[in-house]
């Protein structure tokens, strides 16, 4: 097996220990609405899209909510932890220097993004949390928190990614409510 293939299949074995259910699922449906906005993206940026959560797989280590005041400081920790636990699993693979360098940099950065490459990273995760994540998060969760969350989602998409997440369609009445509240209310 090459190093990028390796490293794919061990991401998603360490996620698929997360205690969070739709993680999983979130992390490939990231990399498919990364190659739906970019089907050229290269295996940094595909190896970041399928790791980017990996901090919320491991119970013992993961960077937790409520030790932060700050819900953008909590993100940045998280992120900046993903990618120090990316590190030694694509090492271990034997995928390239480079690649490991921009692939745990694209990890540090896909909360907020910056340049071209972290944009697309933060979109389609974005784009991805209102597709699998936001129904199991509201049940979860609750509408307050849900809505909190899918507003914050929802203000750092591109124009683009807008445009993708308004197309979305909920099962649920309180889902389309939800989704219909949050884009009125991020202007
Ligand atoms: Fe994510």
């Amino acid at each position: 097996m090459d190093s990028i293939n390796c490293a794919k299949q061990k991401i998603r074995a360490v996620i698929a220990g997360s205690q969070v259910p739709e993680d999983p699922r979130h992390a490939d449906n990231t990399l498919e609405w990364l190659l739906h906005l970019e089907p050229d993206a290269g295996d940094a940026l595909q190896l970041a899209a399928l790791a980017h959560d990996i901090d919320r797989a491991i119970e013992e280590v993961k960077v937790r909510r409520e030790d932060f005041d700050d819900y953008d400081v909590f993100k940045a920790t998280h992120a900046r932890h993903g990618a120090e636990l990316l590190r030694p699993i694509l090492t271990a693979c034997g995928v390239a220097r480079d690649i490991v360098d921009d692939a745990c940099r694209l990890v540090e950065v896909h909360e907020v993004g910056g340049e071209p490459q972290a944009n697309l990273l933060k979109d389609a995760d974005s784009i991805s949390y209102f597709d699998v994540n936001l129904p199991l998060y509201f049940q979860r969760e609750g509408w307050a928190e849900t809505k909190r969350r899918s507003l914050w989602g929802y203000r750092r998409l591109s124009a683009r990614a807008r445009r993708i997440v308004e197309g979305i369609s909920y099962r649920e009445e309180a889902m389309r409510h939800l989704l219909q509240e949050v884009i009125h209310e991020s202007v």
